[in-house]
């Protein structure tokens, strides 16, 4: 029986599914959770706010230096065009190493905790006891994204949302520091041919198999 406290890293691309996953595995474990991608985009948001362009890389970077938790509350963080302006700014490489020590911090708390995002398992926490990569084909991500604005009350056609899908993929996946991409030791869930229940069974099953009994 091991006493340290359990971390699990759940990383992916867009609209994977990867938050959903995350947040019921917290409630399921009784574990803190950090959606990291809120941190990018709350620090793109700062920037826009303030009246500076994305590309205004020092005015990200001191964003990103004195970003507060009140600020991920903020109702827009979840709006479609921020996720593309965090990709953005989440590629200048003095944001994420001002959000590096906030999400060890968090991941370091006695309880253990979930944090999901893109480099959870390969930099944030690369010692996590569970390393998960959910994953699902652009074309089923695109289909789900598009439901869920919908419900919303969000409007964009599934072409533009699968467009907007592949431009953040690739993004997030080719800058250089801690691009998107599986830890070697991550399992690798892919849940194009799962619903949620299913999904969330197959990721409980990994942690279980991880954890101590
Ligand atoms: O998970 P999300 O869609 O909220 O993330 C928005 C953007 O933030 C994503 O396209 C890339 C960036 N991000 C990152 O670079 N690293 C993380 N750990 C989380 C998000």
């Amino acid at each position: 029986m091991s006493a340290m406290p359990m971390v699990i890293a759940i990383d992916g691309p867009a609209a994977s599914g990867k938050g959903t996953l995350a947040k019921r595995l917290a409630a399921h474990y009784g574990l803190p959770h950090l959606d990291t991608g809120l941190l990018y985009r709350a620090v793109a948001l700062t920037v826009i706010d303030a009246g500076h362009n994305l590309d205004d890389h020092q005015a990200a970077a001191r964003a990103a230096a004195s970003l507060i938790a009140d600020r991920l509350a903020d109702p827009r963080l979840r709006e479609r065009a921020m996720g593309e302006a965090a990709s953005r700014i989440s590629a200048v490489p003095a944001v994420r190493a001002a959000l590096l020590a906030w999400q060890q911090r968090f991941a370091g708390g006695a309880s253990g905790a979930v944090l999901d995002g893109r480099d959870i398992g390969t930099v944030v926490c690369p010692n996590a006891g569970v390393k998960l990569f959910i994953t699902a084909a652009p074309e089923e991500r695109a289909r789900r994204r598009h439901l869920e604005l919908l419900r919303r009350g969000e409007s964009a056609t599934l072409g533009a949302i699968l467009a907007d899908i592949v431009a953040r993929d690739a993004r997030d996946a080719q800058r250089s520091t801690a691009p998107l991409k599986a830890a070697a030791d991550a399992v690798i869930l892919d849940t194009t041919e799962l619903d949620a229940e299913e999904a969330f069974a197959a990721a409980r099953a990994v942690v279980d198999r991880a954890r101590p009994h």
